[in-house]
């Protein structure tokens, strides 16, 4: 078959997997913050997809909770970022050259847990990666350039987290997440850290209009400028002009 063919009637079957997937709806309800923890403790997670609005304490938790012993390490996606980042490579090292893993290839020989923030971004190099990697502990074995074939150890985790749903991520990386938890609320303890008037704010947001939600992130830099700039002025320059006078007044609404 001609390439123009191959790849039409290629991106014709993806729009229709897209379709189906959208038809039988396989987003997860909104998992609660409470069972996020235990399902990452779960020795039977080992391919986690967390997903939802930003700012929430997605990539916090992914570091902290459900780790009993674990070492943890964390990278941050770009389409940039080339498979090397993940395998690790061969480093200069006085007359000569050294091995050095990289943080997939650390975490399977450790069994702990690589977190990957903004997978959507992985690029086809870092996807043909990661294929072997995520397949069932059974199956996965990943052969550096040294000739070293290593296998996962018990314990071996990876944690995805973006924004998007997953129907949104390429059908083969999808496919190999075995859990994926959806939350589109902040994280109990990252709103425990803000004054009660501000958590009662950014919870309302969240509420009444959640597509204009802003990050924990907005409410806590708030928090921290306001002492030195005072409340009107340091909305507006954590949230901008517009939206932070909106804010402004909310708050100064709620305090009468
Ligand atoms: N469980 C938590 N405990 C304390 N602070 C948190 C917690 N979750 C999030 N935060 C705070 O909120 C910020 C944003 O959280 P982050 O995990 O980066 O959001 P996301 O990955 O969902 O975009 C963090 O940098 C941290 O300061
Ligand atoms: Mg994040």
């Amino acid at each position: 078959m001609p390439r123009k063919m191959r790849e039409k009637s290629r991106s014709k079957s993806r729009e229709a997997s897209r379709e189906k997937q959208q038809k039988l709806d396989l987003s997860p309800d909104t998992t609660p913050w409470s069972l996020v923890g235990r399902v990452l403790a779960s020795r039977f997670a080992r391919t986690v997809y967390l997903w939802g609005p930003p700012g929430v304490g997605k990539s916090y938790v992914a570091m902290h909770e459900g780790l009993a012993d674990r070492p943890v390490a964390a990278l941050t996606l770009t389409p940039e970022t080339p498979a090397a980042e993940l395998r690790g490579g061969w480093m200069p090292k006085g007359s000569g050259f050294e091995w050095r893993d990289g943080p997939i290839v650390t975490g399977m020989r450790e069994g702990g847990r690589v977190v990957l923030n903004e997978v959507a971004y992985a690029s086809s190099d870092v996807l043909a990666f990661l294929h072997p990697v995520l397949e069932s502990p059974e199956t996965a074995r990943l052969t550096l350039p040294s000739g070293e074939t290593i296998e996962p150890a018990p314990g071996f985790q990876v944690v995805a987290t973006d924004n998007c749903p997953i129907d949104q991520l390429p059908e083969a990386l999808r496919d190999r997440f075995r859990s994926v938890i959806k939350v589109d609320g902040p994280h109990p303890d990252a709103l425990a850290r803000l004054r009660p008037d501000l958590r009662e704010a950014a919870l309302r947001t969240y509420d009444l209009e959640p597509e204009r939600a802003i990050s924990i992130r907005g409410w806590l830099a708030l928090q921290e400028f306001e002492a030195d700039l005072g409340c009107e002025d340091a909305c507006r320059v954590v949230f901008g002009r517009e939206r932070g006078e909106q804010v402004f007044k909310a708050l100064r609404l709620a305090a009468a």
